[in-house]
Formats: C-alpha cells, structure tokens, sequence
C-alpha cells in the first residue's frame, strides 16, 4: 500500500517535459534528486493512522536526530479520510482521528523543519475500507472493472497509467512542487512510464513484515536497476526495520540493499518502540551516504551462488568509488569471500566494512579477495576505494621479487582456460632479447618466451586453472616487470536453437530484436524437460558459464506466501551433480501488453560449473529439483556463453 502524495515546500512546479528521445523521460521539477527520506505509518499502523501517531513519531524523528540525516517527508497513509467528499469534491480528513485538522498537522510538521506527505488512492475507494472511503485515483486498491482498472487480477488489462497521469497533471496545475509517489504494486512496469508523471513507483507488491519478502523484492528490482537517477527512483517499499519481525542482522541486509539499490528510505516503525539496534541501523551514515550518494546510479546484481547461499551486488558512488554488498541467505554466520573481479576491481586502497563496526583496512589494501564474517542473513557491505581495474596487478601491491624471480599473487582466475591472454610490461627497453618463463605453480602449464629487444611490453596467452593462485615470471635479475594484466577468455556462444530438446522444453521464436542474441528461446524446462547439447572444449576442470534467460513470472498473488519473482535452472556436464541457479526477473516490458508481456526480454547470469573434461562434453540445461521448487518450470534459456 502506500502511495503518498507529498506537498513540499520548493516552490513553482514547473509542469513535465517530457524528452521523447529518452526511454523514459522524467518529470523535469528538480525534486528528488535523490532518493525522498521519510517515515510513514502504514507498516506500523496500517490504515489507522491518527494525530497522536503522526506528532508524536514526528517528534521523534527530530528528537532521535533522524531529520538531520534526511528522513524529513512524514506521510500518513490510508484510513486519514472520510467516507464521503465535501460539497466542493474535496477529501477531508477524518475529525475524530485528527481532532486539530490537516492544516494545522502540516504547519506542526513544517515548524519542526520537516515535510507533510499524504496518501490517496487510484481506485474508486481508499485501501482499508470500509468505512468506504471515496479514493482519489492513487494508490491501487478497489481499482476494478468499475473504474476500467485493473485489480490484482489483472482483469481488465488496463494500463493503470492514465489515472497517475490525472493525478500527475493537477499537481503539475498547483502553485508549488510536490513529490509524487505512485504505487500500483508494479503493474504495467512503470519503469516505462511512471518516471514521465512522478519521482518514484513501486516496483511490486507490498512489503510484509517477514524476511522472505526481501529476497522477492530485490528479485523484482533486478531488471530495473539502471532506469534509477536524479527525479526518478524505483520504490522497493517502505522499511520493515524497527517493527521487531526481523534480527539485526536481517535489518541490515534489508536496508543496506534498499540503500544501494537507491530505492526511498521510508521508516515505518514507531519510532519511540523501536530497539536501540534498529535505530543504529535505520541511522546508519555510510548507508544514508550511499543511498544519497550525488552520482545517483544503483548497484546491480553481479554473482549469485544459489547453492552456496550468497550474492554480490554492487555500483558506484561519487569520486570514483564502488559499493558492493554480499549477502549471507543462510541464517548461519559463516566466512564469505567477495572476490574482487566479480565487482569488476582487482584491487582497491581503502576498504570499509560498514557493518563490522566500520572496520577499515588501510595500508596495505585489499588484493583481489576480502573475507569477512558475515552472520546469518546478513551483509558485508563494503566501500571501496583507490580501486583498480579487473586483471590488473600492479607489481608494487602483488609482485614480490626474490633473485631472478617475480611472483604475483593472488590471481584470480575465473575460469579454467588456456586462452586467458597475459600483458606483461616493464619499467624500461630490454637491450636485447630476453627470456623468461611463467609458471604457475604446475609445470605442465609453464611457458617459456622471449622479451625482443628494445621493447617494454610483452602480450602472450597463457593457462590458467581456477585453483591458480600466483604467477612466478622467472627472468634475469635486472629485469624490472611493473604490472601483469590477465584478461579472461571471452568464450564461445551456444545458442538455444543449437541444443536437442526432450520432454516438455519447447523452443519458440520471439519477434525480431527480442530474446537477444538469438531471437528465440526454449522453455518448459522442468525435472524430465531438457535441453541436450555437446560442447568442445580445450582444457577440462572448472568452467565459468554464463546463461542469457528470460524470467518475468511476477509473484504478485503469491507475493503473500512464498512467491519470489525468480525461477531455477539447472546446468549440468557429463553427468555430473546439476548446479543450479536461482535466477531472477528479466523482464523491461508491461506484463500487460507490448513485446511478449516481459518474456521476451533476455538477461544474464554467470556460474562455475565443473566436471568439464577436453574435447566433447555432455551439456544438460533443465530445472532438475524444480518439482521441489515454488515454481515447477525453469526460467527460459536463450543461449550459453562457455568461458573455455
Ligand atoms: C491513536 O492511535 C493510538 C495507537 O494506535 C491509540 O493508542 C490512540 O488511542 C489513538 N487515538 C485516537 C484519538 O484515535
Ligand atoms: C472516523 O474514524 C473513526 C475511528 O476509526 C470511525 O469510527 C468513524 O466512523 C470515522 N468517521 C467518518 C466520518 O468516517
Ligand atoms: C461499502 O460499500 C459496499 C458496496 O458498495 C456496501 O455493501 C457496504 O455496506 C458499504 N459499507 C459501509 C460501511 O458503508
Ligand atoms: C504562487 O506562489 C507564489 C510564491 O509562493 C506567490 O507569490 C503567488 O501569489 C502564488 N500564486 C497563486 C495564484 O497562488
Ligand atoms: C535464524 O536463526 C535464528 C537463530 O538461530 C533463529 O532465531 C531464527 O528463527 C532463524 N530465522 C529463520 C527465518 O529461520
Ligand atoms: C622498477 O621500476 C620502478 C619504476 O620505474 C622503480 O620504482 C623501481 O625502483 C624499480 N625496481 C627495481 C628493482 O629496479
Ligand atoms: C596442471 O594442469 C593440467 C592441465 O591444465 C591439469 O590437468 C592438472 O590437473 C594440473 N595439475 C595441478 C597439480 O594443478
Ligand atoms: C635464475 O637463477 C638460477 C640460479 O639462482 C638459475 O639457475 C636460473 O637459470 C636463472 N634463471 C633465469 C631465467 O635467469
Ligand atoms: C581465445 O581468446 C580470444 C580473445 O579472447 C578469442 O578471440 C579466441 O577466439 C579464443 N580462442 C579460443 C580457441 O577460444
Ligand atoms: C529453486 O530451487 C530451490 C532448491 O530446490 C528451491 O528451494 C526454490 O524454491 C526453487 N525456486 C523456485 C522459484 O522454484
């Protein structure tokens, strides 16, 4: 619920320009140019909000220091009204709840330096009726065929859109400029178009007061993460921390992922009942920092280990910095590794574990990995800075050099390959020919070159296995070697229309320029229904793998009980134990109309999957254990990328 409509105190509106070259043109208003902060009622007091509720939570906010890190929109959500409208067609609110009225409500909150939020409704009456309350065309509940809107049906299929933009034309119409927050649970993604009418959406159904709600909803996020920017904000729901339904640890994941994901941070605790740790946690600085951060772009999802139970998100910040975030899904507290490259860095100067007590590292950096503790359901949430690039290993932080040898150490090596390609360069010319050998710890992959003369850099490809963790050049002592980079193998493509299909797996075409890169795509992968492939490879071990897949099957019915907005696909080679991969929506299209209603549209995911051996190889793409699953049918396959 909750879709308030908040009255600010900056002036003329100026009403939307929409730039019709931009995918979605935005409200050009100067408002939230970063994401709105604020506390609500709904997640506390559902629609029974009343002037003692909102006053004393409003005290509260500035007393605990809460305005002062930017919660300053206070909105009251459903149940604020009358059932009926005033002779002139307005809403009022109700006399009894709020004894000294709205105006006087919103001067309080505006002596206090903070901003009056209200909500309304799109449908023909409020969330929470009875009493039945008259809506506004706003949020989304008692939107039916009445009203020729959709309900949670989506019958009819109507595009909830025109109602906002009403709603969007009579703020543009008033003498000042207002935040407008639409909710209609993600229907119709509004990413498309809700960005043109007000500053955030909702990408989805409600937040409940449960844990698993967090993994559907950054699920739903995952397909939208760059359509966030200055004036417009995906809306990942209003926080649950303070309500006493998750751990502290829960707490933290949950708003460090709305913080980077740059969705509203929009407390919905009362304030005056909420633990001390849930207050250190909404009060978090580096995560309000990230969340508010000037460059305004989100962190998107890079690795997901579905069955080792973890993930890593990241995105830049300002001054060219990067959040990452890797999350613990098992409630066990355990020892997890971020590896670097998966974030795109090798190695960064500064590192700050924001939740470990802002535990830095400083001196000498962080090469490669970083491991950490990270409790059960938790976050390691990591700034870092003075980063480099992927592959990149500078001789002053990785290069140790012993008589005639030089050792690199850690590598990283993504996939096993003997097509990863080596730069090597050095301070200064050879005079003449030079030559060195590479070895990384197992002779049977050393190779022995020659530096020509008068040259400074040295490009050759060599082997790597994904258990290489250093790399000696032996070479004659004078030698002065300052950076190696390794740059993975860029792999080969196995297209979906390339594999031998059984059971239920289906291959179906999608319209031209859609199911990128290949233009169709199988589905009906299940336990029995394959997808059969044979794959030559040059070296066997373990393989980094990326599937391109299609999934927009929207948990919003089942968003109450264990719906998850993802679904499974198994890959397995030769035989060996199915790895599976959990992935999530992929869809950029209204699940309403348009191009294949969302499953046309492709995304990707990597995964390491051994038991690869040289020459042809068995490949078997499914959803094996998808009986057992919440959804029975795999995500739809497009094609494979094989890092050999
Ligand atoms: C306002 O809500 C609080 C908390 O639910 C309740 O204790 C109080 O009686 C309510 N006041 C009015 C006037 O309804
Ligand atoms: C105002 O709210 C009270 C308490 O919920 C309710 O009993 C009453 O019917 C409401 N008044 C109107 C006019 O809706
Ligand atoms: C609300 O509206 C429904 C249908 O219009 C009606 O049956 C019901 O009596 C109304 N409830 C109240 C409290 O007015
Ligand atoms: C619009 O707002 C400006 C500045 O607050 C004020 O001077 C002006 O009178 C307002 N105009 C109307 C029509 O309310
Ligand atoms: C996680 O573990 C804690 C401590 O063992 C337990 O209290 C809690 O119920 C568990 N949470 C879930 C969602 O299982
Ligand atoms: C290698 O070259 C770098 C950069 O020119 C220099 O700083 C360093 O002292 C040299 N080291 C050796 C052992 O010659
Ligand atoms: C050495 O490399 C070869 C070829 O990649 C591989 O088969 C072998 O297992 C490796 N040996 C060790 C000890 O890593
Ligand atoms: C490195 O030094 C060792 C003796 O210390 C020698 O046996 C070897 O040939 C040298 N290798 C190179 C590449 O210079
Ligand atoms: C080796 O890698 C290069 C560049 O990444 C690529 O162009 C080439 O096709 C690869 N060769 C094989 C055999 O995979
Ligand atoms: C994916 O597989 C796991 C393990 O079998 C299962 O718990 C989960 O519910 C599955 N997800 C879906 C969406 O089916």
């Amino acid at each position: 619920m909750s879709a308030p409509i908040i009255v600010s105190l900056l002036g003329v509106a100026s009403a939307a320009a929409a730039a019709a070259s931009s995918l979605h043109p935005r409200l050009q208003d100067g408002l939230a140019q970063t994401p709105p902060m604020g506390w609500n009622t709904y997640n506390h007091y559902n629609c029974y909000p009343n002037e003692t509720i909102v006053r004393t939570n409003a005290q509260a906010l500035v007393e605990l220091g809460l305005d002062k890190l930017g919660y300053r929109y206070v909105t009251t959500d459903c149940g604020w009204s009358v059932a009926d409208r005033l002779p002139d067609g307005s809403l009022t609110w109700n006399a009894t709840l709020f004894p000294q009225g709205f105006p006087a409500l919103g001067e309080y909150l505006h002596e206090l330096g903070l901003l009056f939020g209200v909500y309304g409704d799109a449908g023909i009456l409020l969330c929470g009726s009875p009493p039945n309350n008259t809506g506004n065309l706003y949020d989304n509940c008692y939107s039916d065929a009445a009203t020729n809107y959709p309900d949670v049906n989506y019958a009819p299929t109507t595009s909830p859109a025109p109602h906002y933009a009403t709603m969007s034309r009579a703020l543009a119409a008033l003498n000042r400029t207002v935040l407008f927050q639409i909710c209609d649970w993600g229907v119709d993604f509004p990413a498309r178009w809700a960005p043109a009418l007000g500053h955030t959406w909702r990408i989805g159904n409600d937040i409940l007061p449960a844990w698993r709600s967090i993994y559907r909803i950054i699920n739903q996020a995952a397909p939208q993460t760059d359509v966030a920017g200055p004036g417009q904000w995906p809306d990942l729901d209003m926080l649950e921390v303070g309500n006493g339904v998750l751990s502290v640890a829960e707490e933290q994941t949950h708003f460090s992922l709305w913080g980077i994901l740059k969705s509203p941070l929009v407390i919905g605790a009362a304030l005056r009942e909420a633990s001390e740790a849930s207050l250190a946690v909404l009060m978090q600085a580096d995560v309000i920092a990230f969340n508010q951060d000037r460059l305004g772009k989100s962190a998107r999802l890079r690795r997901r280990w579905s069955e080792a139970g973890y993930e890593v998100w990241s995105g830049p910040l300002a001054g060219g910095r990067t959040v990452a975030a890797l999350v613990n899904w098992w409630n066990e507290s355990r020892a997890l590794t971020l590896e670097l490259p998966d974030i795109g860095l090798q190695f960064a100067g500064n590192v700050r574990n924001v939740w470990a007590e802002g535990s830095s590292v400083a001196d000498e950096g962080v090469r490669t990995r970083y491991t950490a503790t990270v409790p059960g359901h938790g976050t390691m949430l990591l700034e870092l800075g003075a980063t480099q690039p992927r592959g990149e290993y500078r001789r002053e932080w990785f290069a140790e050099t012993k008589g005639n040898s030089t050792t690199f150490s850690p590598i990283y090596a993504l996939t096993t390959s003997n097509n990863y390609t080596l730069t090597l360069t050095l301070a200064r010319p050879v005079s003449t020919a030079t030559a060195i050998r590479i070895d990384t710890g197992n002779n049977s992959m050393a190779t022995t070159l020659t530096i020509p003369s008068q040259t400074t850099t040295l490009t050759t490809p060599i082997v790597l296995d994904v258990a290489t963790t250093a790399l000696t050049i032996h070479h004659p002592s004078q030698l002065n070697i300052t950076t190696i980079h390794l740059t993975p193998p860029t792999g080969t493509y196995h297209p979906s229309t390339t594999f031998t299909l059984s059971g239920s797996a289906t291959l179906t075409p999608c319209a031209e320029g859609f199911c990128l890169p290949v233009g169709s795509k199988i589905g009906y992968l299940s336990e029995t229904g394959l997808a059969t492939h044979t794959i030559a490879v040059s070296t066997g071990g373990t393989k980094y793998v990326e599937l391109d897949y299609i999934n927009n099957d929207i948990a919003f019915e089942s968003a109450w009980e264990e719906g998850r907005n993802a679904r499974n696909l198994t890959i397995s080679v030769n035989g060996g134990v199915p790895v599976r991969l959990e992935v999530p929506l992929s869809g950029r299209h209204s699940e309403l109309f348009g191009p294949g209603l969302g499953w046309w549209d492709t995304a990707t995911l990597g995964v390491s999957v051994d038991g690869w051996k040289e020459g042809a190889n068995e490949v078997v793409v499914g959803n094996v254990g998808g009986a057992e699953g919440v959804v029975s049918w795999g995500a739809d396959f497009v094609g494979m990328r094989v890092f050999d």
